[in-house]
């Protein structure tokens, strides 16, 4: 074997094909860190019912080992498995999955993930994603694949391949090279417990959306978005380097400028660089572009990325739950 002088693992990179999926499925099932895309953004992956695999999983991203992971399966089945969906648990899957939809149910008596993986809780999130990498992946798997987003705890999720080795090159068994992610925001999360179903995390799929299958309003985000109703949802998070100042009017010298449907703020032309999330104003473009440009402004270099008005309806209220945790006091 050629090896250099460092010990540093190699993070091999796997093409999206038939060879590159075998490969992936082989070191999840042995225990291995293989991140991959699905529609939303790129998540990193361990087999669910492997204590040790998911231990190393959370030093890898230095994540709080309170905060649970979304159980990813292939099949309806592989989720009735691992949590006992209800009557709204299941219109929302019949609606929604596969997609960007996480629903948190109680544990099934046959799951197999692991305590550590559901941070001890006797209730599982659980998600059957649509990109056809991470479904064929999944199912040559067989196993629920836990899998966070792809990032450092704490920093910006990753849409693409490159972002992911920006983080954790070396740190992980491999990444499947599937290029950009479409919808460019975590799932939606769901809790269908006790009681009415409650939005814990607003994501690709919308409220509207949710509350016209359900024929009812959600409880919960909203107002509740700065409490960690999922254990995750600690207010910052998202971080660029930059700090982050939203709802501006007015750019101040040396900021950098993020906005949306060709608003200039006042002062604009000082900019350091500026992005537009969405010139012509259409949200699912902003969600895609998100986390790619608030990437690119931090590498500007500038001290302050200065973000304009955003409007929260539809994958508005993702994008804005999004930039609040980015510019959150650390
Ligand atoms: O789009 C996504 O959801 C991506 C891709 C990779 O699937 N995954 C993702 O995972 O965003 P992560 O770990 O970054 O966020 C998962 C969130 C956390 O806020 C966690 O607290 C919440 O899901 N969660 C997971 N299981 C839960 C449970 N049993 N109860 C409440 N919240 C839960
Ligand atoms: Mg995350």
């Amino acid at each position: 074997m050629n090896r250099t002088a460092s010990t540093r693992p190699v993070t091999e990179r796997l093409l999206p094909d038939a060879h590159g999926l075998a490969r992936a499925a082989c070191l999840l099932a042995e225990g291995g860190l293989v991140a991959f895309p699905t529609e939303t953004v790129y998540g990193l992956g361990a087999d669910g019912r492997n204590a040790a695999a998911v231990a190393a999983l959370y030093a890898a991203k230095g994540r709080p080992s309170f905060n649970p992971l979304i159980a990813h399966v292939a099949s309806l089945g592989g989720a009735e498995r691992e949590g006992r969906l209800g009557p709204e648990a299941a219109r929302l899957a019949a609606a929604f999955w596969p997609g960007p939809l996480t629903l948190v149910v109680p544990r099934a008596e046959t799951g197999t993930v692991c305590d550590l993986a559901r941070a001890g809780l006797d209730t599982i999130g659980l998600r059957i994603p649509a990109h056809p990498v991470a479904r064929n992946l999944l199912a040559l798997c067989g196993f629920p694949v836990v899998a966070p987003s792809a990032n450092l705890s704490g920093r910006i999720s990753p849409t693409r391949a490159e972002d992911v080795l920006g983080d954790l090159d070396g740190a992980i068994a491999a990444v499947v090279m599937g290029g950009a992610t479409a919808i460019g925001v975590e799932s939606t999360i769901v809790a269908c417990l006790d009681g009415p179903p409650r939005l814990l995390r607003p994501g690709g799929v919308t409220r509207e959306d949710i509350e016209r299958r359900l024929g009812r309003p959600l409880e919960g985000a909203g107002e509740a978005a700065d409490r960690p109703l999922a254990p995750g949802g600690l207010l910052s998070h998202y971080a660029p380097r930059a700090r982050v100042r939203l709802d501006v009017a007015e750019i101040l010298p040396g900021e950098a400028l993020l906005t949306f449907a060709a608003f200039r703020p006042a002062g604009h032309s000082q900019a350091r660089q500026v992005l537009d999330l969405s010139p012509d104003g259409d949200l699912a473009e902003a969600a895609a572009n998100l986390f790619g440009y608030l990437r690119r402004l931090d590498a500007s270099g500038a001290e302050t990325i200065a973000v304009a008005p955003i409007p929260g309806r539809g994958l508005g209220e993702a994008i804005n739950d999004r930039l609040r945790r980015a510019a959150a006091e650390r």
